[in-house]
């Protein structure tokens, strides 16, 4: 098949996608060495009107949207609510002309996030829709759309949309932060030059994928997993979860580990597969305390980390990332929790690029 070019499914050639397609991501946000999102730029004044963004969407869309939240309320100080498109349209969200709705969407057809958006409307708050499709639904009916340029995703399971997704929204927030003076200009200079590493990071990653290989073939036979992580991390399982449920068919559940002893821990016995992303410095030594906790109960466990943590002395699986500033971790804690997914559902041969029971966009409620 041409369009796999020599890749055997779509979701390993959109996993390897993601360093180009984060380059052009960044590309096209810059103008003269800065962020510049041209005529789809909120104003200084438009920006310093908002008392709070909520983050609306579905799937991998909303993972990613967890993700940007983050960085809207750390660089630019403003207040954000995620919600599930299916729950904010039903849910009488307390919006109104100072609000703005931020509505990741790869496809931009959605039924919900479509709803929520026209709801957001009626209501009077502003829309930003960020999609990877020009002249989708979502597209044309937003007050104001990002694009990811992660090029077309044709494997039902979402990849490089959701790396994309969080550098656009990353990119947003430094944005509104410079506008707002909430960032100081060595940070937002900082920042700007870690998210530009970011495809070469990305790229090692991809080249590092033996014990990803051997622990999911340890896995593969597994009913039921967890994953864990705290802050950042605790978003970034939440995604890595998704990705293993939906092409592998096993029954994975991403957890904040502190919430680990209020239920959870009851579940890990001898050989229970528990991946955890540990990569945030002011919580890893809690993270460690929860890691020891399971291992001491029998886990067997696959930990993403920082060369600073030293997992690799407890864990029965340590995979080092590069160095990147805490904020950008999950963009690339993801990528060896994908590459899991994958090469899971391959041992277990599945049919990874359409999984059962799944849509790649699903337009109706
Ligand atoms: C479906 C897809 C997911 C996707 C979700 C939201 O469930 O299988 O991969 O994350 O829809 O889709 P959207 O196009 O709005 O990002």
């Amino acid at each position: 098949d041409a369009t796999k070019e020599g890749y055997d499914h779509f979701m390993i050639k959109e996993i390897n996608e993601q360093p180009r397609a984060i380059a052009d991501t960044i590309k096209y946000k810059m103008h003269e060495g800065d962020i510049d999102f041209g005529e789809n730029a909120f104003t200084k004044e438009e920006i310093e009107g908002f008392n709070k963004i909520y983050m609306v969407a579905c799937g991998t869309a909303y993972n990613a949207g967890i993700v940007g939240a983050y960085a809207f309320e750390k660089f630019a100080k403003i207040p954000v609510i995620t919600d599930i498109a299916s729950e904010f349209r039903y849910n009488d969200p307390f919006i109104d002309k100072n609000s703005l709705i931020i509505l990741p969407s790869q496809s931009g057809e959605t039924a919900d996030t479509l709803a929520a958006l026209r709801l957001a409307r009626e209501k009077g708050a502003k829309t930003l829709v960020l999609t990877n499709v020009v002249a989708s639904s979502l597209d044309r009916e937003a007050d104001k759309t990002i694009y990811c340029y992660a090029g077309p995703e044709i494997a039902v399971a979402s990849t490089k949309a959701y790396t994309t997704q969080i550098i656009s929204l990353y990119m947003l927030a430094l944005d509104f932060a410079k506008k707002l003076g909430t960032i100081s200009e060595d940070e937002y200079k900082n920042i700007l030059e870690e998210i530009k590493a970011i495809p070469e990071k990305v790229k090692e990653i991809l080249n590092n994928i033996e014990d990803i290989k051997k622990y999911a073939q340890e896995i593969k036979d597994f009913e039921s997993m967890f994953y864990l992580g705290r802050g950042l991390d605790y978003s970034s399982v939440i995604e890595g979860a998704l990705k293993l449920k939906e092409v592998s068919y096993i029954h994975s559940e991403a957890f904040a580990a502190g919430e680990l002893k209020h239920g959870t821990i009851a579940l890990i016995e001898e050989g229970t597969p528990v991946v955890t992303v540990a990569t945030q410095s002011n919580i890893i030594e809690k993270t460690i305390s929860n890691v020891k906790e399971v291992i001491s109960r029998g886990a067997n466990i696959f930990a993403i980390c920082t060369p600073d943590d030293h997992l690799e002395e407890i864990s029965n699986y340590a995979y080092i990332l590069p160095k990147t500033i805490d904020a950008l971790y999950p963009v690339l804690a993801v990528i060896p929790q994908q590459l899991l997914a994958y090469y899971t559902s391959n041992a277990k041969g599945i049919d990874v690029d359409k999984p059962r029971n799944l849509a790649k966009s699903v337009t109706v409620e």
